[in-house]
């Protein structure tokens, strides 16, 4: 076993039952003699890993019966394409709320005009704009937003409800929290935080949106291709959507979404509390109404301090805390697999770097 407190943004921690299973499982998968990855795609056997992940999928979302559930390859990235590329006729509304949805907007301009709904680049990216401010056109094809931006750690709470479709990268949260995911058209999530390792993309695409799709997009960049094949058109990455049914089953045994936003809850109030009572000493980096439950973002007054506190977090045992590249400070990322026990450990740490370091001038007020 390994004995590292994982805080990695992405690929991150995959439960731990988890992973012995699939080496239980490896070489000789349900008596079949070989594994997962070594069997056609085409046979019964990969037949029911692929249809239950599809079903677990749908029932554990509570998703209604007009959603297909589709799994692509090319990483979240992909999508910031295929959106557009599907569904933009002229224009198309774009909330900016981070790195991620700028990439997304970024792609979208190659295929028509964007309109920028709200934005909170001026403010850093600490808050979450208003659902009531986003101002958006009837003419707008959709309305693409981020739900849980993995930079900054900021997390939407209430979504707008505008009369276009809907469409939301959830790459960072889908699976974190019990929230009505009916209310979205289309909802795309990259597999690797809190489903399963990277490979495989999940898409959930409402079949009113799905009828509306350009039809001249190249087969494996179409929707609708995905759709009528029940994403078996050609290859899949079956071993990525294996692991996938793997983490759904552990995501039930945990007690399901209900029981998981709870426990991530409680992982994310040890941190911002240990940040909040710091006295100065830590800053968190989002404002406190927008502020997400899987990634914590936070600085210390100098990077000599910063890059003191990573040194001493990995000498304790402690991985993927550093902020990431462009953003810079500090960023434990608790997704679903991510147990209690490491936040509450991470907090104690934290403690006690502020109380070591609190004679170092750089680190007071
Ligand atoms: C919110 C969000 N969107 C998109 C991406 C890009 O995902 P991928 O690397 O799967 O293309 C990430 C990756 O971390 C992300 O956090």
């Amino acid at each position: 076993m390994n004995n590292v407190y994982n805080f990695n943004a992405g690929p991150a921690a995959l439960p731990k039952e988890v992973l012995l299973r699939a080496q239980k499982e490896l070489i000789n998968f349900d008596d079949t003699g070989m594994s997962i990855m070594e069997m056609s795609h085409r046979s019964d056997t990969y037949d029911q890993v692929h249809s239950k992940a599809i079903t677990q999928l749908t029932s554990m979302l509570g998703l209604s019966d007009e959603f297909h559930v589709l799994f692509l390859q090319g990483g979240a990235s992909l999508q910031f394409s295929m959106v557009p590329m599907n569904f933009m006729k002229q224009q198309a509304n774009y909330v900016l709320t981070g790195s991620w949805s700028e990439k997304a907007e970024k792609e979208a301009v190659r295929y028509g005009q964007t309109s920028i709904g709200a934005s909170s680049k001026h403010s850093g990216y600490r808050s979450i704009p208003e659902p009531q401010a986003i101002l958006y056109s009837p003419e707008d094809s959709y309305m693409h937003l981020t739900s849980n931006n993995t930079l900054f750690g900021t997390q939407w709470t209430t979504f707008p409800t505008p009369d276009i479709p809907l469409i939301c990268d959830m790459s960072s949260d889908i699976f974190s929290r019990e929230i009505d995911y009916n209310q979205f058209d289309l909802i795309y999530a990259g597999a690797q935080k809190n489903l399963g390792p990277s490979g495989v993309t999940v898409v959930l695409i409402k079949d009113s949106l799905l009828q509306e799709a350009n039809k001249n997009v190249p087969s494996m960049l179409s929707y609708q291709t995905f759709a009528h094949s029940r994403s078996l058109y050609n290859t899949p990455p079956v071993f990525s959507i294996y692991m996938l049914g793997l983490v759904l089953d552990w995501t039930e045994q945990q007690g399901g979404l209900n029981k998981i936003e709870e426990q991530n809850r409680l992982k994310s109030a040890i941190l911002y509390d240990a940040i909040d009572r710091s006295d100065g000493f830590y800053k968190g980096h989002a404002d406190q109404n927008s502020r997400s439950q899987m990634n914590i973002t936070f600085t210390l007054k100098t990077k000599e301090l910063t890059e003191l506190f990573l040194q001493e977090a990995k000498e304790a045992g402690f991985v993927g805390l550093a902020g990431h590249r462009s953003v810079g400070g500090l960023r434990a990322s608790i997704y679903n697999a991510v147990p209690l026990e490491s936040c509450e450990a991470l907090a104690a740490f934290m403690k006690l770097f502020n109380k070591n370091h609190l004679a170092n001038k750089s680190g007071l007020k």
